[in-house]
């Protein structure tokens, strides 16, 4: 692996700044599931970045809202979800980063939402962890 993101000095665990836990190797979450879903993205297609990340209460699609290799979600009732410059950002439910924000179809906030399934790469992530640090390229 020749890029691994690092932070550049120590990062200080505060009330706002926390470790989140990852799921076992492929753990699953129910559909239903209440999961939260935090980032700086717009608020709507083509709108601007937010000044400050938000967050919104998500559930977890049934199977046939879905793929087979993703964690999906959806909010009901109202328009709300990732959008763009969110991509890459945790989604939280019951208190483990099950998920990466990757795609949702058409415009932000119709859903469902894919996310990439954390518990699919606990172990390879695991692995690329403690690995011994790159050397120079
Ligand atoms: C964490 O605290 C240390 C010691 O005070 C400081 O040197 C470092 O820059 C801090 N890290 C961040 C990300 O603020
Ligand atoms: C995860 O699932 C894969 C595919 O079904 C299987 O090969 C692997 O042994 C499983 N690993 C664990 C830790 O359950
Ligand atoms: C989001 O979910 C959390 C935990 O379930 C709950 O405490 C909070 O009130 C919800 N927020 C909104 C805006 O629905």
């Amino acid at each position: 692996l020749r890029f691994l993101p690092q932070l550049d000095r120590e990062a200080n665990l505060t009330s706002s700044v926390a470790i989140l836990p990852l799921p076992p190797q492929n753990a699953t979450v129910e559909p239903g599931t209440g999961c939260q879903v935090a980032g700086w993205g717009t608020q709507r297609s083509g709108g601007r970045l937010s000044r400050f990340p938000r967050v919104v209460n998500v559930t977890v699609t049934p199977e046939d809202q879905c793929r087979p290799n993703n964690v999906c979600t959806g909010v009901l009732n109202r328009r709300a979800g990732i959008c763009q410059g969110d991509g890459g950002t945790p989604l939280i439910c019951n208190g483990l980063g099950h998920g990466v924000a990757s795609f949702s179809i058409g415009p932000c906030g119709q859903g469902p939402d894919f996310f990439t399934p954390v518990a699919l790469f606990r172990e390879w992530i695991d692995g690329v962890l403690n690995a011994p640090p790159p050397g120079p390229a």
